[in-house]
């Protein structure tokens, strides 16, 4: 893998950045979102019509969830009739945040932020001193400083005496919390924030995937939502649950109490077109530009997206981290874009390469790799052991276990009790490399040799 220069495409940066589309982002994320029309039709009605509102955005990992979340709360923030503040960061899902006074703090704590960045001297206001003094207090009490993003030390500079910050625990009831919530509302509502007025909040609570990703902890979620529920009733709070498919289904719909506070439906978030990725890639490209070029330069053909976009099925943070993978595989300047045999060799060279560097595979175990990788069909441990002539005792931990540690291979298909293999998408791509490594070889040295190609 080599440095990529993004100055010989044109661009300031790496246009394949995955981080999500967020509010002062390096992406201005009003040009750079792409798509999800009548999910954002359907938001912004809700928001207008609704005085509360609570949804839950569901979707595979990487599809775009939390950009478009991002987005919904950047355009209700700044260009709707009725305006909504928001902290442009979300709130992290983790098992401290499931706890009904950490969840208030935790929201009161991210408002905070926000507000400082927009409107510094409404901290000096009495009652946001106390909401500051209430999240320094428990984030330096009883959090982790991974809860609130050290939030300690907060009043610091923003007239808010030191002094005056008491290292007791945390006295306040619940319902002087709660209380305390609503006034925040109030003043979110009654002032001036960076020239806008505000009708309410939208609170976004991020990532449940990882939380649903241990079954025991299913329990915790569906009382932890029993638990907030008349927090979700409060007017001009409009809340964001964001997870995976099954967030809807398994957590909140199982108890009527809590579905009963919820819009009756989640918003399934489906993963873009191939003409919609390539319109956020081009888009990107347009925007990171470099000053003094008049164009940029594409380092690969649309085919290459479209040939990923089906190997990963429409997963784009997959796509650009491969992407990117694929530029870093050039040994010099690229000169015209990739096509999808050279993408695809690159891509397959990077990840045997990794294999190669990083996994410490022994000669014997990789054989068996290239054996699964070269197979027109997926194989059972019993045809390794035959190929190979082992002892297939031995097949299952000394040959498979390391591949399936490091996410190479996976079970594709199982024929009565015999589990097949292949390799997981990730990986696949060394298919194409192991299968015509002499032919890519010969072809890469050849293209080596023509200025057309590398410079
Ligand atoms: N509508 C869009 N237009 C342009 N780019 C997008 C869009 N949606 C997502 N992206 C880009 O795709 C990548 C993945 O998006 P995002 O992080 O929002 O997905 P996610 O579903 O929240 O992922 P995760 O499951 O990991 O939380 C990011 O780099 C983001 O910038
Ligand atoms: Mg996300």
């Amino acid at each position: 893998m080599n440095i990529i220069n993004w100055q010989q495409f044109g661009l300031k940066k790496n246009p394949y950045n995955i981080q999500p589309l967020v509010e002062g982002g390096d992406l201005p994320i009003e040009k750079a979102f792409i798509g999800r029309e009548k999910e954002i039709k359907y938001l912004n009605d809700l928001f207008a019509n609704e005085d509360r509102l609570c949804l839950t955005l569901c979707g595979n990992v990487g599809v775009g969830k939390t950009s478009l979340a991002n987005f919904v709360k950047f355009i209700n923030k700044y260009s709707q009739q009725k305006l909504l503040f928001s902290p442009r960061r979300e709130i992290e899902a983790s098992i401290e945040l499931l706890n009904k006074k950490n969840f208030i703090i935790e929201i009161i704590g991210s408002t905070i932020k926000e507000i400082k960045l927009l409107q510094r001297d409404l901290l000096k206001d009495d009652l946001m001193k106390k909401l500051i003094q209430i999240v320094d207090i428990s984030d330096a009490i009883s959090f982790s400083g991974s809860l609130s993003g050290g939030l300690a030390g907060y009043s610091a500079g923003i007239g808010a005496s030191k002094e005056k910050i008491s290292t007791q625990p945390l006295q306040l009831s619940m319902s002087i919390l709660e209380d305390y919530f609503v006034k925040m509302i109030e003043l979110i509502k009654t002032h001036e924030i960076n020239g806008f007025k505000y009708s309410g909040l939208i609170v976004h609570v991020n990532n449940f995937d990882v939380l649903m990703a241990e079954p025991e902890n299913k329990k915790k979620l569906i009382q932890f939502f029993n638990d907030i529920r008349d927090l979700l009733q409060f007017n001009d709070v409009y809340y964001f649950f964001l997870g995976p498919t099954d967030l809807f289904k398994n957590i909140i719909s199982v108890n009527a109490r809590v579905k009963s506070v919820f819009v009756g439906q989640p918003i399934q978030v489906a993963a873009l077109s191939k003409t919609e990725i390539i319109d956020a890639l081009n888009e990107r490209m347009s925007l990171l530009k470099s000053d003094n070029v008049k164009n940029y330069l594409k380092p690969i053909e649309d085919n290459v997206v479209f040939r990923l976009y089906d190997l990963y099925q429409g997963d784009i943070r997959s796509i650009m981290k491969s992407i990117k993978d694929i530029i870093g595989q050039s040994p010099g300047s690229l000169s015209r874009p990739l096509n999808t045999n050279e993408a695809m060799v690159m891509l397959g060279q990077e990840r045997w390469e990794q294999i190669e560097n990083n996994f410490n595979l022994k000669d014997e175990q990789k054989k068996v790799l290239a054996l699964i990788a070269n197979s027109q069909n997926y194989v059972c441990q019993k045809n390794i052991a035959d190929n190979l002539k082992k002892d297939r005792a031995n097949i299952s931990g000394y040959y498979f276990k390391p591949l399936i540690d490091l996410n190479i291979i996976e079970v594709k298909d199982k024929k009565g009790k015999t589990p097949y293999w292949g390799l997981t998408k990730e990986f696949e791509p060394l298919k194409w490399y192991i299968d015509a490594r002499k032919e890519v070889q010969r072809e890469i040295k050849k293209s080596l040799k023509q200025p057309t190609l590398f410079s």
